[in-house]
């Protein structure tokens, strides 16, 4: 039986899906169950990393387990999970570590992969840089004008689909030879945000726009729907990133023996989202 956590989440629903196709037995754990939205085929219990007493039910006859990185709360989940013998614990973690850990993304990420590190339980770290489904956070802009407004346009990064973070995972836990690696997993392809409103514009159909931001005021609207420190860091990253070019990394590749998905292809799978 595999144990996905934060199977709800972009990467999770994705990892559910492909074990699934795979043939395994899966669990899955959410807050709230009812609203989980599942396909048929796994099982979905009541879990909570926050609160232990719901971990030893979502453990039983567990031998893997698929952990999304909630900080501070990665070791009574550890715990009970080598109280149960689970064999191999694929956590989601972030490229943010590879880098001086001078923000709380990176040290939050790092804090999570030392628990899993210290638990003693084989692991394998998945660092992934940005999602594209981090731009999900446009569609309401793009449904209403078609003016994306952000601070330093000429950003670029690597996105990833997250359906390929999921693919990773799910090799990490069905094959051998991934105990004790650290993949960095980026897209196949270094984008700025302006290239990627272009993109959306191309296979949406639409006339879609740019509009710069001060970093300030950036800060300001991403502060209403995240924390302000988070908001901090991702303009701060944005800054670091403009004018340059992300470095694409070759480990989804060596692993699944393609190519990464395109932002275009991104787009076109979650083109309703946009509409
Ligand atoms: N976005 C990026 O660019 C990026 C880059 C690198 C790394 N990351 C990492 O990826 C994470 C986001 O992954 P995602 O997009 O797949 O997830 P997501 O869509 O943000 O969903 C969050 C998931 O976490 C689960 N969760 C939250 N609190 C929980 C708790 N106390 N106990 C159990 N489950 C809990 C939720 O489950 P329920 O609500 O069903 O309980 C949900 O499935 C980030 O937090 C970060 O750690 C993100």
């Amino acid at each position: 039986m595999i144990l996905v956590t934060g199977a709800t989440g972009n990467v999770g629903r994705h990892v559910v899906t492909q074990l699934l196709e795979a043939g395994e037995k899966v669990r899955a754990i959410s807050r709230d169950p009812g609203t989980a939205g599942l396909p048929d085929g796994v099982e979905v219990l009541e879990g909570d990393l926050r609160r232990p007493e719901t971990l030893p039910a979502a453990l039983r006859d567990v031998d893997r387990a698929y952990l999304f990185p909630v900080h501070g709360a990665l070791d009574d989940f550890l715990t009970a999970a080598g109280d149960e013998g689970v064999g191999r614990i694929v956590l989601l973690s972030s490229m943010a570590v590879n880098f001086e850990q001078t923000n709380d993304i990176a040290r939050w990420h790092a804090e999570c992969e030392r628990s899993v590190r210290d638990s003693g339980l084989p692991w394998t770290f998945l660092r992934p840089g940005a999602f594209m489904a981090n731009d999900l956070g446009w569609a309401g802009m793009i449904r209403h004008g078609g003016v994306v407004r952000a601070a330093y346009g000429d950003a670029a990064s690597a996105p990833i689909d997250e359906r390929d973070i999921a693919e990773v995972a799910v090799r990490a836990l069905l094959d051998d030879g991934h105990v004790g690696e650290a993949y960095t997993l980026t897209g196949p392809a270094s984008l700025t945000q302006t290239d990627r409103v272009r993109i959306l514009g191309e296979v949406l159909g639409r006339e879609l726009r740019f509009e710069e931001l001060t970093p300030e005021r950036a800060r300001e609207e991403m502060a209403a729907f995240m924390p302000a420190g988070v908001a901090e860091v991702l303009v701060r990253l944005l800054a670091s990133a403009s004018g340059t070019t992300a470095e694409i990394e070759p480990a989804f590749e060596r692993i699944t023996g393609r190519a990464g998905g395109t932002y275009a292809r991104w787009v076109a799978r979650r083109a309703a989202d946009f509409r």
